[in-house]
């Protein structure tokens, strides 16, 4: 087999990472790949799921005794700690392994220092390599592990007018079944998806993750938030059904914020607390808004339809803007056409002071 380049390697390792991502939390998306003396790939190996084997460790078993001398590339510095697994620095020094290239190192203080228990045991450590792309693959986990709390996607689903309902209030459906697809393909890449109050007394949804045509759920649900200040959520709601776990999350349970409703910080910090490490905002528009209004929106994605209502509830409230020096400002980062539908896909610009 053809040798291949460390960076040519690391670009394989973020794709292998890319296909734990759904299924790992509350780990990261890890990808290993194993590269003998001779530059050949001897071992390839990605983190699946928690508890199970971490990505260095899969990549090692498929190389055996070809990884001594060789240059493990991996998207995310080996651990250093006894979690559910031994900790991959110590099977790559035991492997032989000479040098380890790294893309990013680990924010989690439990399980960093691999890179220099590596170094003390003469093995060659470089850091940095293709670090932007292996980043921008586990962002959802480095953001909410550097600050502490869950990275949030705010999803909607709006006519070219932005409304999310008619006058009368119907609104099933706005967007076509290939954005309904696409939006069950999301809530499986996120440990919980979060809905108001307002929302479940409305449309009563599941929130959960499944096929549209036939119903089945998929294997892993996220946990479902309903966040409902003073416990209106009804005993018989479908939310409260079995499919998936499901949390009302009150401001006596929670902590109140100065308007009495949930306070939304504590509760992102107890979905920390609680192994979310991506969360999916799936509205209404009063709790989106409250949600900008204080900051605490990573990325947008909204499913624009070619519809025009003129009349009917946005897909927004307020969100502490009242004039338009105010404005949220937003990169957009993505256009993809979704079915007749477009997604598009911004990231709000962080303000000033
Ligand atoms: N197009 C879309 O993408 C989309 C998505 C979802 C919903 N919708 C539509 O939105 C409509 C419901 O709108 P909505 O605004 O009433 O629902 P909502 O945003 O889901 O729920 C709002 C409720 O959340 C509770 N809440 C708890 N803590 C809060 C906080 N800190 N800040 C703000 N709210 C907090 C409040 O009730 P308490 O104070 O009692 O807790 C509030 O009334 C439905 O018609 C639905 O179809 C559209």
């Amino acid at each position: 087999m053809a040798s291949v380049s460390v960076d040519e390697a690391m670009r394989r390792a973020i794709e292998l990472a890319a296909r734990g991502l759904g299924t790992t939390s509350p780990n990261p998306v890890v990808g290993c790949v194993l590269l003998d003396t001779e530059g050949e790939v001897v071992g390839e190996g990605f983190h699946a799921y928690a508890g199970g084997p971490h990505a260095e460790i899969v990549a090692l078993a498929q190389a055996g005794a070809r990884a001594r001398g060789g240059t493990a590339v991996v998207t995310l510095e080996p651990c250093d700690h006894t979690g559910r697994t031994g900790p991959c620095s110590h099977a790559l020094i035991a492997a032989g392994v000479s040098r380890v290239v790294i893309a990013v190192p680990d924010p989690n203080p439990v399980a960093s220092g691999g890179a220099a228990t590596l170094r003390a045991a003469g093995v060659q450590v470089a850091l940095g390599v293709r670090a932007q792309e292996a980043e921008a693959g586990n962002v959802a986990w480095l953001t909410s592990m550097r600050r502490g709390w869950p990275y949030v996607i705010w999803k909607y689903a709006a006519t070219l007018d932005g409304r999310s309902a008619a006058a009368d209030g119907t609104s099933m459906w706005i967007t076509s079944e290939a954005a309904r697809v696409d939006v069950h393909a999301l809530r499986g890449t996120v440990d919980a998806v979060l809905a108001g109050v307002g929302t479940v007394l409305t449309d009563d949804p599941r929130l959960t993750a499944r096929n549209l045509r036939d119903g089945t759920l998929a294997i892993r649900q996220p946990l479902r938030v309903v966040v409902d200040s003073s416990g209106r959520t009804p005993a018989d709601a479908r939310v409260r059904d079995g499919a998936a776990r499901t949390w009302v999350a009150t401001a006596a349970e929670v902590g109140a914020g100065p308007d009495g409703r949930v306070d939304l910080a504590a509760l992102l910090a107890e979905l920390h607390h609680r192994g979310v490490r991506a969360a999916l905002l799936e509205g209404g528009p009063t709790l989106a808004g409250a949600f900008l209004a204080a900051g605490l929106i990573d990325r947008i994605v909204g499913y624009v339809a070619p519809k025009l209502l003129g009349a009917g509830p946005t897909a927004l409230l307020d969100a502490g803007v009242s004039t338009i020096a105010d404005a949220i400002d937003l990169e957009i980062t993505d256009v993809t056409r979704v079915g007749p539908d477009l997604r598009i896909t911004a990231l709000p610009r962080k303000r000033e002071g």
